[in-house]
């Protein structure tokens, strides 16, 4: 089977390293935000319960070239028929279109139900749809009149992990913070600490990879309504993922931020995610941090969503804890800002567009 695999810009090759540690080594980068996969039915479920870093994980149903509506007719008389899609499950199509003859998206929806509509019934009768049961989607990705036709099995995204009950104005999704612990390179001794923690987001993911707690342990998934799918399958991958929490080891992740209302939101949510025992919060100061020895992972206001006075002295303080420390990690902003330490950079969109200045492990 084939599946293309989406996530964050910039976090192909996070998710490729990721999907390796999975044990799907058959993968290949095909752009900053997706990852195409040659892996048997089992990665259904894996990749959906144990990725960490994945939007969505789609089934390639057929591709071909069509740069007519006939063409990808066609090519849609390809897809294995009933394999999927239940008797009267409803299905939405949608579709993106890149470099290639067929533009309209309303057009390619339309004849995209129409054809998979026909290509399900046998016939060209009005197929009957059952709305109270859950619809899969269906997207038609057209790439320089290269056609692909995937099934999402995920659902939702899965950067919606859930756990946050409050997340603010300014939070980072679920899976870039995951991605931004991940490339920071923590090695398992290291102090952990964002210093600007908000809703907890980089903390509870920072904590989840510690214990190798799995994102996915309570949630549902479109594949879940495919016909023919065996949750006894989906159930084995959960009980695997349960079993390989570790409980051993003591990891120090400290949370701070000056907003005591919101230590208070990051503390509710970290138990939301089963890890509030592993965090520690306190309400700090940044400029007033004590020098110690940390990996930062630290996402400060800009002056976009959040404007403090006090923009400059924030950065100046960030200069001092990495300019001729040991500390290291990333900061991710999009401040007009200049480190005088040395730092690699990676843009990328959260929002407004971002870059993020890494300090390498010396
Ligand atoms: C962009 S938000 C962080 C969002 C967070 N990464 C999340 O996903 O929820 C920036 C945070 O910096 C905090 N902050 C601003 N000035 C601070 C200071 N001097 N010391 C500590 N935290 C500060 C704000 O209270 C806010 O929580």
């Amino acid at each position: 089977m084939q599946y293309i695999i989406s996530c964050p810009g910039w976090c192909s090759q996070l998710l490729k390293n990721e999907l390796k540690v999975l044990w799907f080594p058959l993968s290949q980068v095909l752009s900053p935000s997706t990852v195409q996969l040659e892996a048997d039915e089992s990665a259904i479920a894996k990749i959906n319960v144990r990725s960490r870093i994945a939007n969505k994980v789609f089934i390639i149903l057929a591709e071909g070239i069509a740069p007519t509506f006939d063409r990808l007719f066609d090519i849609i008389q390809r897809v294995d028929r009933k394999k999927y899609i239940k008797e009267k499950q409803p299905f939405i199509v949608n579709a993106r279109t890149h470099n290639s003859q067929l533009t309209s998206i309303p057009s390619l929806q339309s004849t995209g139900k129409k054809a998979i509509s026909q290509k399900l019934m046998g016939n060209d009768e009005r197929r009957e749809e059952d709305n109270t049961v859950v619809p899969v989607e269906i997207v038609l990705s057209l790439e320089q009149n290269n056609l692909q036709i995937l099934l999402n099995t995920t659902g939702d995204s899965l950067h919606k992990r859930g756990y946050r009950t409050h997340a603010g104005e300014a939070p980072l999704k679920e899976n870039l913070a995951a991605a931004l612990v991940l490339a920071a390179g923590r090695k398992f001794g290291d102090r952990f600490h964002d210093i600007t923690c908000w809703s907890g987001t980089i903390l509870i993911e920072a904590a989840m990879i510690a214990k190798n707690i799995a994102p996915w342990l309570k949630r549902d998934f479109a594949f879940e309504t495919f016909d023919r799918y065996s949750h006894d399958h989906l159930n084995l991958v959960k009980k695997k993922a349960m079993e390989a929490i570790i409980t051993s080891r003591h990891h120090t992740i400290i949370g701070s931020d000056i907003d005591e209302k919101m230590i208070e939101i990051a503390k509710k949510n970290a138990e939301n995610a089963w890890v509030g025992e592993y965090i520690e919060f306190s309400v700090q100061d940044l400029t007033t941090l004590p020098e110690t020895e940390w990996c930062f992972v630290s996402n400060p206001p800009y002056g976009e969503r959040l404007q403090p006075e006090n923009l400059k002295t924030i950065y100046d303080t960030f200069e001092k804890l990495f300019h001729g420390t040991r500390n290291y990690g990333w900061i991710i902003t999009s401040y007009e800002w200049q480190p005088k330490w040395h730092w690699d950079t990676k843009s990328f969109y959260n929002g407004p567009d971002k870059v993020i200045f890494r300090k390498k492990k010396l």
